[in-house]
């Protein structure tokens, strides 16, 4: 098969959690550029229907569905309209976050309500939505990790700002997404069903100048990411040109952890 061609996703059935906050846009976009059928879905109907509206500009037509993540009845609710909608799901990109806890000394209950949706939630979601892909010819698995979930926060980065300590719930979650990716790996053998995870550097989106001062002069790029940069790995994943990838965590930062 010729290279570019392998990288085309005509006739595939994607699902971006998330798909319409600051990476999910992008992941949405970069999928439906390459042919599939992408399904937008979290709990604003609003959010995921002014991104379809701005796709339709650009002759991009995507689907809009709600859920919540924080509740299983509503999980497997989204998992029964694709399968009733479309027969099938050939990819997943695992990409919907929450982030009640603001700061290290957040509350309990911001804490609980973090972990059922980026805990509970994220694990509850991947079991539902890897049984719909098993039942038919299997497909790729993306979850959306950082590189918050691989090391520690770099506290420098935060000098002079008002931003505060991040929270360390995050740090929980998005390194437990990597481990997790291989666990479901080892279970799903077999079914033709490959998962991976990107993990992000900062993607920019005006934060104060003091902080791209400190983060981008310690990043060989010398800047945040652009949320559109994740498009190719992205794609790279889903599709056949990714068709040996397996079980890799992928630290797309700018060369900043090197
Ligand atoms: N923004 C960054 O700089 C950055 C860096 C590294 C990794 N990431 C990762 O990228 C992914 C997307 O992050 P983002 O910055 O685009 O976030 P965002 O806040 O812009 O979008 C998050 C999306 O998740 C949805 N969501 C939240 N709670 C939900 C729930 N209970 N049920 C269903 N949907 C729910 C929101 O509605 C929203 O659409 C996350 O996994 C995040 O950890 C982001």
């Amino acid at each position: 098969m010729n290279v570019l061609d392998m990288f085309r996703l005509d006739g595939q059935v994607a699902l971006v959690t998330g798909g319409a906050g600051i990476l999910g846009q992008s992941i949405v976009t970069g999928l439906a550029e390459a042919g599939a059928e992408v399904i937008t879905a979290s709990r604003s109907r609003a959010s995921g229907e002014e991104l379809a509206n701005e796709l339709e500009k650009e002759g991009l037509t995507i689907h809009v569905m709600t859920y919540d993540q924080s509740d299983h009845d509503s999980i497997v609710g989204l998992k029964k309209q694709i399968a009733d909608e479309f027969g099938r799901l050939d990819i997943f990109v695992n990409n919907a976050v929450a982030r009640p806890m603001k700061s290290y000394d957040g509350s309990i209950e911001d804490m609980d309500l973090s972990m059922r949706v980026n805990a509970t939630g994220a694990i509850d979601i991947l079991r539902e939505m890897s049984a719909l892909m098993a039942e038919g010819s299997g497909g790729s698995i993306i979850n959306i990790s950082s590189m918050m979930g691989m090391f520690g926060p770099d506290l420098s980065n935060y000098e002079g700002t008002d931003m505060g300590t991040p929270p360390p719930d995050y740090f929980f979650h998005k390194g437990g997404m990597i481990n997790l990716t291989r666990y479901f790996v080892r279970v799903l053998a077999g079914q033709n069903i490959r998962v991976n995870t990107v993990s992000p550097g900062g993607i920019f989106t005006h934060q104060p100048e003091r902080f791209l001062e400190n983060y981008c002069k310690k990043v060989p790029l010398g800047k945040l990411a652009d949320a559109d940069d994740f498009k190719g790995v992205i794609v790279l994943l889903a599709s056949d040109a990714g068709a040996y990838i397996n079980g890799e965590n992928i630290l797309v930062d700018g060369g900043l952890w090197s």
